[in-house]
């Protein structure tokens, strides 16, 4: 019911994205250069961007790289990286590298692990990646507004050995809201949305563009790329005619296995990498469906065969299983637990009260904005100790729940153990869920928990875990 009224605020049905969008050939997720010294530079400016095709104007967006979404980041696992990121807007701005096991200084939160880029300064990031997978880069700061004006982009971490596969293909989802004039809504941070689902759009583009189609040709392994770049839209993917096998889960590999009811549940900030075999016919198309809110499901795409022979199946019968990544496996017998309760909202006796404090609450305390100086944080462990940590939600609305510095592995979710060896650095919590998750506490800092529906964040539903 409260997803229902949620919705009469902004989903005027896709309103530009509908049917008869051409396919425009265009340059999308572009790999990010890097110059002589091996630096990769990313700059953060205004630009344009044509999300909804060639009969709207264009868009007025915040990009990386003068593209939206922004280049496409590649490093390699267990090599140092280096990323110059200039910030050429009016305001300040940090770059968050979620999912990435970083050193805290690198981890781009505001006061917390940095100052703010001030307009015209630049940062270096500096991280060698242990992990290999799918991760992605967005702003810290003003992040409601940032993000929706389309500061965000990929991160592929590339395995030591090549996965067997015939295509690598990336699909950064992003979520709108427009005018009639295809340019970005105003009212970011609207006080009733955030105590609710939070800022959910009209248009969503796939790598930039609202897609009719994507084009595939008949027998070819194809390792998919998700990732949900909304700032509060969660999705559910399903594949008309095809068998998606998940493979890796927030950019950590977990045992293959086909989504629950053919449906990939994707909350904002969440990747899922899948293997596709394109099965179809040649010459046909079939649907991609985004079916998660009731009543309001809509077609992302088509992936389109072309009328190419079917190639010969070379890698069929090779392995699904990702190499997996070196995460320190948390000891249960000896872990710490604690108890993480999350409160408030609309319909959840808003924290702050209808008088107009924060709505949202972790432990009773309402941490908003982005993170800054001097956070106290809500727990503090002692380096290298297992952690489980029981997260609660006790209020109405969806929280896809984010650590960083970490990946944790899901334990259980309402009391049933959670299959396929699952590790994420967000997990989506439904209302009233009980979720435990565990990790070993052994990156050190000051590390933010939040929930990635942006409005939410700003609004009190984040907080700090030390690891000292
Ligand atoms: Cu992707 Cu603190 O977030
Ligand atoms: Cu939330």
């Amino acid at each position: 019911m409260s997803r229902e009224f949620s919705f009469a605020v902004s989903r005027r049905s896709l309103l530009l994205a509908g049917a008869g969008l051409a396919l425009t050939p265009q340059l999308r997720s572009r790999p990010a250069r890097a110059d002589a010294s091996g630096d990769i530079r990313i700059t953060v400016a205004p630009g344009r961007a044509g999300l909804v095709g060639p009969d709207h104007p264009q868009t007025e967006v915040w990009a990386y790289g003068g593209t939206v979404p922004g280049p496409v980041v590649r490093l390699r696992q267990g090599e140092p990286a280096r990323i110059v990121v200039e910030n050429r807007l009016d305001e300040d701005t940090t770059v968050h590298w979620h999912g990435i096991r970083l050193p805290n200084a690198m981890d781009g939160v505001p006061g917390l692990t940095q100052p703010t880029i001030k307009p015209g300064g630049t940062f270096t990031y500096e991280f060698t990646p242990p992990d290999a997978g799918t991760f992605w880069y967005h702003p810290h700061a003003d992040s409601l507004q940032q993000l929706g004006r389309g500061l965000a982009g990929a991160v592929i971490v590339e395995e030591r050995t090549p996965v067997p596969i015939d295509r690598d293909v990336l699909w950064l989802l992003s979520d709108w809201r427009l005018t009639s004039k295809a340019q970005i809504a105003a009212g970011f941070g609207n006080a009733m949305e955030a105590a609710m689902s939070g800022r959910i759009g009209n248009v969503v583009t796939l790598n930039g563009a609202a897609s009719s189609e994507e084009p595939v040709r008949a027998g070819e392994r194809v390792r998919l790329r998700l990732v949900n770049g909304a700032l509060a839209r969660i999705m559910a993917l399903r594949f008309e005619g095809h068998r998606p096998v998940i493979v890796a889960i927030d950019g950590q590999p977990c045992e293959p296995h086909e989504p629950e009811g053919g449906r990939i549940p994707l909350g904002p900030a969440m990747r899922v990498d899948v293997v596709l075999d394109m099965q179809g016919e040649p010459g046909r198309r079939y649907a991609v469906v985004d079916d998660f809110y009731d009543g309001h499901s809509y077609e992302l795409t088509k992936l389109a065969y072309g009328g190419e022979p079917r190639l010969q199946p070379r890698v069929l019968d090779a392995a699904l299983d990702l190499p997996r990544n070196p995460l320190p496996e948390p000891d249960l017998a000896s872990a710490e637990r604690h108890e993480l309760l999350l409160e408030g909202g609309m319909m959840g006796g808003m924290k702050g009260g209808m008088g107009g404090g924060p709505p949202w609450a972790i432990n009773g305390m309402s941490m908003t904005g982005d993170g800054q100086a001097g956070m106290a944080p809500a727990l503090t462990f002692q380096r290298g100790h297992s952690v489980v940590l029981r997260l609660r939600n006790d209020t109405a609305w969806w929280h896809p729940m984010h650590l960083h510095g970490h990946s944790f592995r899901v334990l259980s979710g309402n009391g049933v153990p959670a299959p396929h060896r699952r590790w994420r650095d967000t997990v989506l919590m439904a209302p009233k869920d009980t979720i435990e998750i565990a990790f070993v506490a052994d990156n050190p800092g000051d590390w933010m928990l939040h929930c990635h529906v942006m409005d939410h964040q700003v609004a009190g539903m984040m907080t700090v875990l030390r690891v000292a």
